[in-house]
């Protein structure tokens, strides 16, 4: 029986391949959508998702509107690593999907109190869909079996030298998350910023008789590597690599740490991971929630699963 997910989205070019992994891989049913601002204002996360669904060919997937702004400040802009529209400037059919009338955080609470199987929630953006459904919506936890949490990071962030953009868009809620009391497992930049697609495969992606798998093809090339080989790669895969831990957990180690968000001052949005052995000096550390954390995977075959899945498209 396939894996009941939801997805929680602020849909640049990464959640898109993230979107695509997720429909095609036969272990995975998509219960639905919940779309917040991060990469690009609510709307276009909104109309992003909804075209990524499109091309996938995707029917009975509902997506939803939910938090226009983090719970304490204003939405922040990050410069335009996904192009102003989110999705790197490709150009896709206008959308006629409607999204769901429900907010998304009432959708969440919805799809998972209505399902007979436990949901993994995974969340690829700033926290606080997901942070306002544990609040006002508790019982859920007890639904949940785990959640992905792409955001944080062990050492530098990327946003500020420090925080990672997810984290950092909405700290207050990061936390809310990671004190909850669901499982949870960190997918953080370190993990995040290292499988990559052979340019080889992104051509062929570009060339395919399917629309999902062209697209892929098309954001791949969106999503350079800064590294050296940029010549021979093309595509971070980013968010998509935290589905790839929920279908291939064996290409992956975790860790479990304390693990705490720094709300204040210039390390604001920082998420301090303390890696130290324990018992630890300072007593604080271990009071903090003890949560996964990825410290290290295979990126040669967590790219080739990416490859493999989205070849599964049948053209
Ligand atoms: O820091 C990277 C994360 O922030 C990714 O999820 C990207 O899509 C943005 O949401
Ligand atoms: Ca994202």
């Amino acid at each position: 029986m396939p894996r009941r997910i939801l997805l929680d989205v602020d849909t640049g070019t990464d959640d898109a391949l993230a979107i695509l992994y997720a429909l095609g891989h036969p272990e995975l049913e998509v219960l639905g959508i919940s779309c917040v601002a991060g990469n690009v204002p609510i709307d276009q996360v909104v109309i992003n998702t909804c075209k990524v669904l499109d091309a996938a060919g995707a029917t009975g997937i509902p997506v939803a509107a939910g938090a226009f702004q983090p719970l304490l400040e204003s939405a922040r802009r990050t410069g335009k690593s996904h192009g102003v529209d989110g999705l790197g400037g490709i150009r896709l059919p206008a959308t006629s999907r409607q999204r769901s009338p429900l907010h998304a955080v009432e959708l969440l609470h919805q799809l998972i109190m209505a399902s007979t199987q436990r949901v993994t929630l995974v969340t690829l953006a700033p926290k606080t869909n997901v942070a306002l459904l544990l609040t006002m919506y508790p019982e859920v936890a007890t639904r949940l079996d785990h959640i992905i949490f792409m955001g944080g990071a062990t050492a530098g962030g990327n946003v500020t030298a420090l925080a990672e953009f997810n984290v950092w868009q909405d700290p207050e809620a990061a936390q809310c998350v990671i004190q909850s009391p669901v499982p949870i497992t960190l997918y953080g930049l370190e993990a995040f910023s290292r499988p990559t697609v052979d340019r080889a495969d992104a051509d062929r992606f570009r060339a395919h008789g399917h629309s999902a798998v062209r697209l892929a093809g098309e954001l791949l090339y969106r999503r350079r590597p800064r590294s050296e080989e940029s010549n021979r790669y093309v595509g971070l895969l980013g968010d998509a690599g935290a589905l790839i831990l929920l279908t291939n957990p064996e290409l992956f180690a975790t860790g479990k740490f304390p693990v705490r968000v720094n709300l204040v001052g210039i390390g604001r949005g920082q998420t301090i991971i303390d890696q130290r052995p324990g018992p630890r000096d300072a007593a604080e550390p271990d009071l903090w929630p003890r949560i996964a954390v990825v410290v290290d995977l295979d990126i040669a075959q967590v790219a080739s699963a990416f490859v493999k899945t989205i070849e599964g498209y049948a053209s």
